[in-house]
């Protein structure tokens, strides 16, 4: 029995895929089936994999289906955090999703979820992505000021929801934690952040992310191992969508 994860699968079965640079590169040829294949390789149906958010291109649960189905035909038990894309998940619902698909797909948010003595834990996360202002030779010289004040709105909200689903498996009596964010933990710019910190003072033992894509961005964050914790970046594109052994 083993736990797994990665993220940003972007599925899009049944709609047009955005013209997004990034997101339709070499890497991504093909990839719902590679991945699938991986799986069904890799992963038992005693194996849990989690989805670290950016499922599908679709707005909405009807737009989504097919990507749903797709997941839930994966081997084993998902569980799925919320990515910025994830426009059929309200945050607000998600008890719903979780009835609606109970037995198939179990989804994270405001909860946790056990697996043998681990809490997973988590949160779709933000961090500030710009706009950044450079100077002549392409240094970050400045950026948005009020692009940013509402960027740590949004890192204050996102880090109550953490906080929600750290306290609540503290309380059920977990003592073993694994994070799982979809935005990476910090930004470009910055070595430590709210979520770096929840992470040491809960005593989290491994943080896992997704959202980076395209080489250029896979060090945007942390990875490795960073002030007695593990850092993992897990975009489908950075690991060529092998599913990533946790524990
Ligand atoms: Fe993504």
């Amino acid at each position: 029995m083993s736990l797994y994860a990665i993220g940003d699968l972007h599925l899009h079965f049944s709609t047009a895929i955005k013209n997004h640079e990034q997101l339709t590169g070499k890497l991504w040829k093909n990839h719902e089936e590679l991945f699938r294949n991986k799986c069904r390789t890799m992963l038992t149906g005693e194996d849990t994999l989690v989805l670290v958010g950016d499922h599908s291109w679709g707005k909405n649960l009807r737009e989504c289906e097919r990507d749903l189905q797709y997941i839930c035909d994966l081997p084993g038990r998902k569980i799925l955090l919320r990515g910025n894309h994830d426009m059929f998940w309200d945050a607000k619902k998600t008890e719903q999703l979780n009835e609606l698909f109970r037995g198939k797909l179990e989804f994270l948010q405001n909860n946790f979820y056990a697996y043998e003595d681990w809490a997973l834990v988590g949160t779709k996360g933000y961090c500030f992505e710009g706009p950044f202002y450079l100077d002549r030779y392409g240094h970050i010289c400045g950026w948005d000021e009020e692009a940013a004040e509402h960027a740590e709105k949004l890192v204050g909200r996102e880090a109550q929801r953490l906080k929600v689903s750290l306290e609540e498996a503290k309380a059920a009596g977990y003592k073993k934690f694994i994070l799982f964010l979809h935005y990476p933990p910090t930004n470009i710019l910055q070595t430590d952040s709210i979520f770096t910190r929840m992470a040491k003072e809960y005593g989290v033992s491994q943080v896992i992310y997704g959202h980076c894509h395209g080489a250029s961005h896979f060090h945007d964050s942390i990875t490795g191992p960073y002030k007695g914790v593990q850092y993992s970046l897990v975009s489908g594109d950075s690991v060529r969508w092998i599913p990533q052994k946790v524990l």
